[in-house]
């Protein structure tokens, strides 16, 4: 190994006795080569610590077992957002799923009740009656915290201020409520890397993605909070298709947490089949992927703002793939362009993604589990 020579030669051709404390600390440098060669990691690369935001949701299931089983990520809390099922049920959800995976010591919360401004709009027609692909877990043995879930993410922000990364991965409103009760988290936010939005059309309608249509608003709050918001959305989701191949790798192995996202991923790959698609489309897990490891997409930095106004386009993410506006003056009776005006990013938006090396990680993380 290169570094072994590379390290002794030098001790060995040495004609000088050396000190003892010479020799301690090339003792300890060599110990800590041979432990960052060995284990792939060194002292900095401490795991990444998140929140997970989710509204659960199968394929939210999926990425909270993702989150649970990566070495790089240290989830801190999970906080409830209604969206793909009432509040109570996500929370019944989220309760029993930390119990499945044995991490009683997360804390998970209870967030909003409602979107800010719109009802509730559930989807237990995509997600099964429970939310949860119609698997039923057994009862948690966890209890739920008992902070409300945007006190919690500010409390935790501010008790590990520029480490916290924030993964939301239903609608905004629990980011959004956050934001606006203390805006001064967001320049102790490490990361916002959000499940969401689309520069490609929507998945409720032409225009709009789910999670930010269930509330708009919250989406323009925290896309206009002033930190950069990593928009992992429906179009690189979609590129993203866990197939009967990677169903297939999950059962051959086993496990309470293997058995459960094999069911559910079954049940979707069903569920896609009959909307011929070959897979289901990893949409929350990919947000997840890129906070475990964010060369797996390409995410050029745009402005990105949500509508909350259109008649056929309320809750599109609107993004400028150009970087400017015309600068457009009234002279006279009418307007002309007199230049262009460059615009401030506040997003990352994902748009490329190594769909087959995220895939391969997320079965392998998941195997025997
Ligand atoms: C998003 O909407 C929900 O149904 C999924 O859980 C995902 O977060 C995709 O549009
Ligand atoms: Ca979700």
């Amino acid at each position: 190994m290169k570094f072994r020579r590379q390290t002794i030669l030098p001790l060995q051709r040495s004609a000088r006795p050396q000190s003892s404390l010479t020799h301690f600390v090339a003792l300890l440098a060599f110990a800590l080569i041979v432990q960052a060669t060995l284990f792939g990691t060194s002292a900095a690369a401490a795991a990444k610590k998140i929140i997970f935001d989710t509204d659960p949701g199968s394929d939210d299931a999926m990425a909270l077992m993702l989150a649970l089983n990566s070495p790089e990520l240290d989830v801190r809390a999970i906080t409830v957002v209604p969206g793909n099922v009432t509040a109570s049920q996500g929370l019944e959800n989220a309760l029993k799923m930390v119990s499945l995976a044995q991490r009683c010591d997360i804390p998970v919360a209870a967030g909003a009740q409602h979107p800010l401004f719109q009802k509730l709009i559930t989807a237990e027609f995509w997600h099964g009656k429970n939310g949860l692909a119609n698997v039923e877990l057994p009862a948690s043995k966890c209890e739920v915290d008992a902070r409300f879930g945007p006190d919690l993410i500010i409390q935790l922000i501010h008790a590990s201020p520029h480490e916290i990364t924030l993964v939301p991965v239903g609608p905004l409103t629990n980011i959004a409520l956050a934001v606006l009760k203390d805006p001064s988290i967001v320049p102790l936010v490490k990361d916002v890397i959000i499940m969401g939005g689309s520069i490609k059309g929507g998945n409720v309608n032409a225009s709009a993605e789910a999670n930010i249509y269930n509330d708009p608003e919250a989406a323009q709050i925290v896309f206009q909070a002033g930190w950069t918001v990593t928009m992992v959305g429906l179009d690189v989701g979609d590129k993203t298709l866990l197939t009967h191949q990677y169903l297939d790798e999950l059962g051959k192995m086993h496990g309470p947490v293997n058995d459960f996202i094999h069911s559910v991923a079954a049940y979707l790959i069903d569920l896609s089949a009959q909307f011929n698609s070959p897979g289901t489309p990893m949409y929350d897990p990919l947000a997840v992927g890129v906070a475990i490891d964010a060369t797996l997409v390409k995410a050029p930095e745009m402005h990105v703002d949500v509508e909350t106004r259109g008649e056929f386009t309320r809750g599109e993410t609107v993004a400028n793939r150009q970087g400017y506006v015309e600068r457009n003056v009234l002279r006279g009776d009418r307007y002309v362009i007199e230049g262009a005006d460059k615009v401030v990013p506040n997003a990352k938006v994902c748009t490329e993604v190594d769909a087959a090396r995220f895939l391969k990680l997320f079965v392998s993380r998941i195997q025997g589990k």
